[in-house]
């Protein structure tokens, strides 16, 4: 993991400046290439990656791939999967991939490993059964009709999002008595309001509350839970009882046992297993008593499909590998140092804050393994949201501002909402999304501008007076990314493109993804201030 030399001294990172020099053709040039448009769109495991919109050629495609295998990306994905220490400052792995695998998989890292996620896997999928048959019971023997995941970052974002991402898949499990499924709900913020808002909807005797926390030790996330704790014994739950209202999932066993929780509704992961990465394992609960334990263990393997990928496909067609070296090229050598994510899914409304705790606490660091300052710019700002209502707010700015911004757009080939005219929407959503990534690829010129305003009829001087107003300058990169439908296996597949996306970038920038010691300062502060 400690590369001798740092990223700029590379020979394909000098190869890479001198071509980010030279002058290549402007991409409403460029997109006149059918031939070129057709070799930068590549398909796999339920995606479709469309590159064309992207300011690169053969040329700046081959330096990067020499940037990749200069800075022995090989060697690095090998380690991560064999579960080497990673992590450089913690001395730990990150086996986030064993948390996917499936029975009979020859696994690189310890059986041992491999049992223990699968006896967890199957214990929090049975606990997630019940819930949803309606088997588990409250204080009153009144079944849940909700469930409120109270955690904060990875405890929340990755499972808040699959929820929502996969509502189009939410359904009552064979042989149910009831069409009634739990609610699930997220309270990630410490503000009371956000409790109280949620809370004052529902019945404590139908309420579980699941505390999610990797350390346990989490300010936020333990107030959260005494205050659910609370509103329980003060709406009728005898403390005695408030047990099977509370679940905890934690790698920090010890603590939640010494909480008072019942051994039996603390379900486990592991310290190799950072909080952004978690979903995959008992943080997924909320998720698999959403969807069931058959489309969770689908999730799962659409995840391991892109780990397969990941790792098996030649670099040239390999998605993250690509996803991830474009976005070097835009950051480190077109100057783009934000980046725009904009799905055009409703079904995806978390997918940006979710990619932002994937992308910036990865990789937002400053030095390298060897505690070298960085001297590129390591994580872009990631930022953005539904991608129809951005164009109505700030796509001013990508269009016109001074910014160079890449983007993400995200977008559903099919969907299936049962609304009447949901084909009218959806057809609506894919339009926008091609017209944007075109318009900011194309952009229009100002000989352009001025002929189509002379065409509806302005004058030589009102056209003077405004062309330049309304003159684009394009050239803006962007991917588009489709995936066919939004099912458990494309979403798995998505995430774990961006989660390779982030590792690979790390590996060539020589820095460690797997910590957040960035985070711990102002922790350490709020905790003085509260003791003085
Ligand atoms: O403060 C940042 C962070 O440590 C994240 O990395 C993590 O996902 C989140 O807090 C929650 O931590 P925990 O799961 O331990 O409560």
């Amino acid at each position: 993991m400690k590369p001798l030399k740092s990223v700029t001294s590379l020979n394909a990172w000098s190869a890479l400046e001198a071509l980010s020099q030279r002058e290549m053709p402007h991409l409403r040039e460029l997109l006149k290439d059918p031939v070129r448009s057709h070799s930068l769109n590549l398909k796999g495991l339920g995606l479709e990656l469309d590159f064309s919109c992207q300011r690169i050629n053969a040329e700046v495609m081959q330096a990067l791939q020499e940037l990749a295998k200069e800075s022995s990306l090989a060697q690095q994905i090998k380690s991560l999967f064999l579960g080497e220490a990673v992590n450089t400052s913690e001395q730990r792995a990150a086996l986030h991939p064993a948390l996917r695998s499936i029975e009979g998989d020859t696994v690189s890292w310890s059986q041992d490993i491999a049992r223990d996620v699968r006896v967890e896997l199957n214990r929090f999928c049975a606990f997630a059964e019940n819930v949803r048959q309606q088997k588990h019971l409250g204080f009153s023997d009144q079944a849940f009709t909700d469930v409120v995941n109270l955690g904060i970052g990875g405890s929340d974002l990755g499972p808040r999002m699959c929820v929502q991402a996969l509502s189009n898949t939410h359904s009552s499990p064979q042989g149910s008595s009831s069409n009634k499924l739990p609610r699930v709900h997220f309270v990630s913020n410490v503000d009371a309001w956000a409790l109280y808002k949620v809370v004052r909807e529902l019945n404590p005797k139908t309420t579980l509350f699941i505390v999610q926390s990797k350390t346990f030790s989490t300010q936020e996330t333990l107030l959260l839970a005494s205050s659910a704790k609370e509103w329980l014994v003060q709406n009728g739950c005898p403390p005695d009882q408030l047990c099977r209202h509370l679940v905890a999932v934690t790698a920090n066993t010890a603590l939640a046992l010494k909480s008072g929780y019942q051994e039996s509704q603390i379900f486990k992961f592991w310290d190799w297993v950072g909080g952004r990465y978690s979903v995959w394992s008992a943080i997924g609960l909320p998720l698999a008593i959403a969807i069931g334990e058959k489309k969770f263990k689908e999730f799962l393997s659409g995840a391991r499909a892109m780990d397969d990928h990941f790792v098996h496909t030649p670099w040239d067609r390999n998605l993250p590998i690509l996803l991830a070296l474009i976005g070097i090229w835009n950051n480190n050598f077109l100057k783009a140092n934000t980046h725009n994510v904009a799905p055009y899914s409703f079904l995806l409304s978390h997918f940006t804050p979710y990619l932002q705790q994937l992308e910036m606490e990865s990789n937002g660091k400053g030095v390298d393994h060897n505690m070298q300052a960085l001297e590129v710019n390591s994580s872009p700002i990631v930022w953005g949201g539904l991608g129809i209502d951005g164009q109505h707010a700030y796509f001013q700015l990508l269009h016109q501002g001074s910014h160079l911004v890449s983007v993400d757009f995200i977008g559903l080939k099919t969907d299936s909402c049962p609304l009447s005219h949901a084909q009218e929407h959806h057809a609506c959503l894919v339009l926008n999304m091609k017209a944007q990534a075109k318009a900011l690829a194309q952009g229009r010129s100002l000989e352009d501008t001025i002929k189509e305003l002379s065409q509806i009829g302005l004058s030589e001087s009102e056209v003077a007076q405004i062309a330049g107003h309304r003159t684009f300058r394009g050239n803006s990169p962007s991917t588009s990314i489709w995936l066919d439908e939004m099912t458990p296996k494309t979403l798995g597949a998505l995430m774990v493109l961006y989660e390779h996306k982030v590792f690979t970038q790390a590996a060539i920038w020589s820095i460690n993804p797997f910590d957040q010691w960035g985070v711990e300062l102002g922790k350490k502060i709020a905790q003085q201030l509260k003791d003085s």
